[in-house]
């Protein structure tokens, strides 16, 4: 039942689809309220600005960063997102009162809570705008509750509720990037709750460290220990272009404590580099919408972290599109061992000069290095040279959607291989599923979030249980991450030593099958894949099962045994027939076939729909099959078999092939919308 109506709903949105279709459309698409991608919603009329996330450890709680409040949302439970508890923490009458006749519209004077982080096992710490005058606090994350005096947020949270921050904590301290003033002209990255020897440290008032940036993420790297900053700030480097944005990572070891008498309470690790994404001869997507961290997979070396970010451009002829890149950690760190530009700070020109390296800025362990070598890393911050893309190139590009939150996870297949799977969020507020091959990004489908657009303010994934938290001005979603993918070779799905599949219709060494509700498979290169339930339906068994109804379809469709039944269509002699064949992904093409027979186009004709049309007469009685075409690899549709009426028949459905359609036949004379066009099997690309 599920089936038929989820695979009805595939087809008609089908009918919707613009004309102008990419590689990177998205296979299948799953409209709000679709059977299979069931989502979750959390709002509550005494809350708002849900914006910022943070998920337990066990994925079983979701604290969230709201409006005056701080949420814990029990996420545990199956079908519903509960409020556990709620800690109020909103300024006072008199705070609000001073922060309007500040200038500030009373609609952004509220706490909006923007730094959530574990501190340690029993506590949160947690700082808001608190009518622009940021405050911190420790929340107990058992009883929700604050303890009575606030830190003052001075650094570690913005005054404005609309500028962007990030901020993480690791062993017990607090890493931010954020402006640390009213007016919002004072960036600054900086460590806090730092104890005993170790000192809070900031960045130096040094020219150019920060150029006005907006700050995206920060991620920890153990193995490092150096955390990596990522923004984006006026290129002043390129002085040739007026305010021209270019994308930043930047570092500092947890070990700094600071110079001795030079960059005292300062940074002394402090190092910026560009990060380019751009493909050759093409203008850049210079501007940094979000990042997120791939750790490398088990057992292989720190090097291999990879950090998978969105980029937009700053020039109207890539407005609205937007590219996804990906860095190496490796990469990243040999940008930081190279060369440094330097800072003329008469003509404020930046440079390359060759002069003595005095020491290696960026490198870890400098605070206790000489005055002069201090001085040398205050003066050399800025790599000359620029972190590149994996393979030099971009991982995909979108000229339709403009994404704006991602992230990444690495899933392992029946065959043992791991994949990356992107989890992209639309502007519009779809969700894109998306797995990078070797022959690039494939969208497996698109998964509706929000019905109206929303600005997407954060965004988590839950690996363990498979699924992802969205959070925005109006509420918490829980999108199943687990529909995923699977990928496997030919010769790994075998029943005993005879491999299951042989299916001469495919390229050299693919099959395909599928898993429900997902009617639909595909191949690319020697693989394709199969969305599937959940993750616990990667085994062994899950395969075989579908790789079954792959094999006994296309036995049916090359005649090895008797031809199925087919769905019974009764016709008179003369009527007009037509015959539905609905895609099976908006990447595929129709394709019709009778067993031992040409479709002559005099007799036959091949609507834009992919159905067929003809006239009932002895010659056109008989098997019609309807396979579908994509990348290179046919699926069957559908199989008829239009009989002449006569004494009354059973209708019998045959049992094993997959997706089942409606025969919709039909006495009216061809008068359909499409008729006429295009005699032959229609196209859609
Ligand atoms: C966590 O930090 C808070 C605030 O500093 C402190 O009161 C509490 O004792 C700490 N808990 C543990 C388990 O260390
Ligand atoms: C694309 O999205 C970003 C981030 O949400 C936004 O700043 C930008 O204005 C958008 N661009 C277009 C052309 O819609
Ligand atoms: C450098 O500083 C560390 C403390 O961070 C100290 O243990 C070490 O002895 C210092 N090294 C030198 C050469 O002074
Ligand atoms: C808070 O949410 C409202 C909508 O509920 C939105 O209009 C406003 O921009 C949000 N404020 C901030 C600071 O994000």
């Amino acid at each position: 039942m599920e089936n038929h109506s989820l695979l009805s709903f595939t087809v008609a949105l089908l009918g919707f689809l613009s004309p102008c279709l990419t590689r990177l459309t998205p296979r299948v698409s799953f409209p709000l309220g679709s059977p299979g991608r069931h989502l979750t919603h959390f709002s509550s009329h005494d809350v708002s600005n849900t914006t910022t996330l943070l998920l337990s450890e066990d994925g079983d709680m979701l604290y969230v960063g709201a409006r005056d409040a701080v949420l814990a949302l029990d996420v545990g439970q199956k079908d519903a997102i509960v409020l556990r508890s709620k800690l109020d923490w909103s300024p006072s009458e008199k705070d609000l009162e001073q922060c309007s006749m500040k200038g500030k519209k009373m609609a952004d004077c509220p706490n909006f809570i923007r730094v959530l982080q574990f501190l340690n096992a029993t506590h949160i710490y947690a700082c808001g705008t608190f009518a622009f005058s940021p405050r911190c606090t420790y929340i107990n994350s058992e009883t929700l509750t604050m303890n009575l005096k606030p830190d003052e947020g001075r650094g570690r949270c913005p005054y404005d509720p609309y500028q962007r921050n990030t901020a993480i904590i690791v062993d017990g301290e607090l890493y931010t990037g954020t402006v640390a003033d009213y007016r919002g002209n004072r960036p600054v990255i900086s460590r806090h709750l730092s104890e005993g020897r170790r000192v809070d440290l900031k960045l130096d008032d040094t020219l150019g460290w920060l150029e006005d940036p907006t700050f995206i993420s920060s991620s920890f790297i153990p193995d490092e220990e150096k955390i990596y900053f990522f923004f984006s700030e006026v290129g002043r480097e390129y002085d040739f272009i007026d305010k021209f944005i270019v994308s930043r990572v930047s570092q500092i070891c947890m070990s700094d404590v600071g110079g001795q008498r030079t960059l005292q309470r300062r940074w002394t690790t402090f190092a910026k580099a560009q990060l380019l994404c751009q493909a050759d001869n093409e203008l850049p997507y210079n501007v940094i919408q979000d990042i997120d961290t791939l750790p490398p997979a088990d057992g292989a070396p720190a090097d291999h972290t990879l950090f998978y970010g969105i980029f937009t451009s700053q020039w109207s002829v890539n407005s609205g599109r937007s590219a996804v890149c990906s860095f190496r950690l490796a990469d990243i760190k040999s940008v930081f061992s190279g060369n440094y530009k330097v800072l003329n700070r008469d003509t404020l020109q930046w440079s390359t000069r060759v002069q003595e390296k005095v020491a290696n800025p960026g490198e870890c362990g400098l605070h206790n290095a000489s005055d002069n070598a201090l001085r040398f890393v205050k003066e050399n911050f800025l790599a000359d040279d620029s972190v590149r893309p994996v393979g030099r190139s971009l991982t995909m590009v979108s000229a339709e959607h403009n994404y704006s939150h991602l992230t990444v996870q690495r899933v392992q297949a029946a065959n043992n291989r791991h994949y990356t799977v992107l989890f992209l969020l639309t502007e519009s507020g779809h969700m894109h599923k998306t797995v990078l091959l070797q022959s690039g990004a494939h969208i497996i489908e698109e998964v509706q979030v929000f019905e109206q657009p929303q600005p997407i303010k954060s965004m988590k994934l839950s690996i363990s249980k498979g699924l992802i938290y969205v959070g925005t001005s109006e509420g918490v979603v829980r999108v199943p991450s687990r529909q995923l993918l699977l990928l496997l070779d030919l010769p790994s799905v075998r029943s005993g030593s005879r491999p299951l599949l042989r299916l001469g219709s495919c390229q050299q060494g693919v099959c395909g099958g599928l898993q429900q509700p997902d009617q639909s498979m595909t191949a690319t290169d020697s693989k394709f894949y199969f969305p599937l339930l959940s993750g616990q339906d990667i085994d062994r068994g899950n395969v075989e099962e579908a790789c079954n109804s792959v094999s006994l379809t296309h036995r049916a469709r090359f005649g090895l045994n008797t031809l199925p039944a087919g769905e019974l269509v009764s016709v008179s002699l003369n009527e007009v027939v037509w015959l539905q064949c609905p895609a099976a992904s908006r990447l595929s093409q129709q394709l019709w076939e009778r067993p031992n027979s040409r479709l002559s186009p005099d007799l036959y004709l091949h609507l834009e729909d992919g159905s067929l049309s003809f006239v009932a007469t002895p010659t056109t009685l008989g098997h019609y099959i309807c396979l579908s075409t994509e990348n290179g690899y046919q699926q069957t549709i559908a199989i008829y078999h239009v009989k002449q009426k006569s004494s009354p028949v059973a209708h019998t459905p045959t049992s094993n092939t997959w997706p089942q359609t409606h025969p919709v036949p039909t006495t009216k004379a061809a008068a359909r919308p499409g008729t006429g066009r295009g005699l032959h099997t229609s196209v859609r690309a």
